[in-house]
């Protein structure tokens, strides 16, 4: 049972199991691209079934300072007339990116090519996080980008300028990076080949395609991609496999759940997790059973299970869900050993350190270095915990609260408004009357 205590306070009262079927909102990441692909293409594109978090909101209100024209059919469908990327007009103020790392870069590759200079910023966190990766590949290709008081930092100023194709090693994996140079190559001229250390997540390139853009995936690491034109589209955006892992691994730790999750988006280089999960000893059934413009949808059956700790080595597939596979990991018997996770450090809050902190005050021991960090699992107790203003680590903790007996407090719950404002009802509803 969950209770709000003030505007940013939320008590989490447990043990509670889940149980029943439920469709959690759709993708973020997907519905991010969406909404800028359908700015690129001319002609109207109907988006249902919308991520409902800030973060896409803030993608939303910079195409429309932008002076693209998106209209709200209820709360999750929206459509867009789109009018090609050239016919965006400058903003007259800066653009708000918020919390959001997905909205500022993915616009930055978008901007690069525009005919007109745009100020692109964000919040407190936001303007800390490194841009130097997005910003680099995109200068090799023209790109006129200046930063503000703190090279490396937004806000960036981005002088719209013709772009040329180019060869581009991007030098941390990222899908966010691959998606502003995808997006500036689809306005550049000539041949753009983009290569990167690892596989990030393909929701740009499966949607590029889907919708006949000239681009070809080479291998799992390496796309061409060319200047031309895609279709305006309808699409039904698949839950999200990132809102979905914390409703699986609170069916998994809570004794007793038995949840089904249908219509989630089953794209494999977002789903490691359950893989992982697996390894750790989860009962977990993924059935697919559809695809939506390249994505692979379909359901996943959790039961909870007794989960046994492991070695997980990190890569961009499961970043994530680091801060909710490290709650599965409080609750596992034995060690859990996460390497090569520095990546973390850059996320919305340095979370090698506020995972230490926050699992520490529910009596975890958690041991981290500078790339990693070691969970010593048992039982965790109930406490009084902060989400330090980030989303993943709101919603993990209030996870790990619903399966400890007695009250939990998460202070700084507005940050899950981030990501998952419905988690609190989604919870509620498959913890009523257990
Ligand atoms: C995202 C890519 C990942 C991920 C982020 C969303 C995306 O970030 O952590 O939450 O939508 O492309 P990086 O690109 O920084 O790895």
């Amino acid at each position: 049972m969950t209770t709000h205590l003030s505007s940013d306070a939320l008590r989490v009262s447990g043990c509670r199991p889940l149980r029943g079927r439920i469709q959690i909102p759709g993708d973020k990441g997907i519905t991010h691209r969406a909404l800028v692909a359908s700015a690129f293409a001319e002609g109207e594109s109907a988006i249902k079934g919308c991520a409902t978090g800030q973060d896409v909101r803030h993608t939303r209100s910079v195409l429309q300072e932008l002076g693209v024209e998106i209209q709200s059919s209820g709360l999750q469908s929206i459509s867009i007339n789109g009018q090609g990327v050239q016919s965006f007009s400058p903003s007259q103020s800066a653009l708000d990116c918020g919390n959001s790392g997905t909205t500022l870069r993915m616009m930055t590759g978008v901007l690069a090519a525009s005919t007109f200079n745009s100020e692109l910023t964000g919040d407190a966190s936001l303007r800390s996080r490194p841009m130097g990766r997005v910003v680099d590949p995109l200068r090799l290709m023209g790109a006129n980008i200046e930063y503000g008081e703190v090279a490396g930092n937004a806000p960036l100023l981005v002088k719209g300028s013709a772009l040329e194709g180019s060869a581009i090693e991007i030098s941390v994996s990222s899908g966010q990076v691959k998606s502003a140079c995808l997006f500036a190559g689809l306005q550049a001229q000539g041949l753009t080949e983009i290569n990167e250390p690892a596989p990030s997540r393909d929701h740009t390139e499966r949607l590029l395609e889907a919708l006949g853009a000239p681009i070809e995936r080479v291998s799992k690491t390496c796309i061409r991609i060319e200047s031309g034109s895609i279709k305006p589209f309808e699409l039904n955006v698949p839950g999200d496999a990132s809102s979905a892992a914390f409703l699986i691994v609170a069916a998994l730790i809570t004794p007793g759940s038995l949840v089904t999750i249908e219509e989630m988006g089953l794209n494999p280089l977002r789903i490691r997790y359950i893989e992982l999960l697996k390894n750790m000893g989860a009962q977990i059934v993924v059935d697919e059973t559809d695809e939506r413009l390249g994505e692979p949808i379909g359901s996943v059956r959790v039961e909870s299970s007794q989960l046994k700790g492991c070695i997980i080595e990190a890569s961009e597939g499961i970043i994530d869900e680091i801060p909710i596979l490290a709650v599965a990991a409080a609750f596992a018997q034995g060690e859990t050993e996460f390497r090569q996770v520095a990546e973390l450090k850059v996320k919305e809050s340095d979370r090698i350190s506020t995972l230490t902190q926050e699992l520490g005050r529910l009596g975890v021991e958690v041991e981290s270095g500078e790339d990693s960090l070691i969970i010593n699992g048992g039982q965790p107790q109930p406490g009084q915990v902060s989400s330090h203003g980030d989303h993943r680590l709101a919603l993990s903790l209030a996870v790990a609260a619903n399966a400890l007996t007695g009250d939990t407090v998460i202070e700084g719950w507005s940050a899950a408004d981030v990501s998952y404002p419905d988690f609190v009802v989604d919870l509620d509803r498959l913890t009523a009357g257990q």
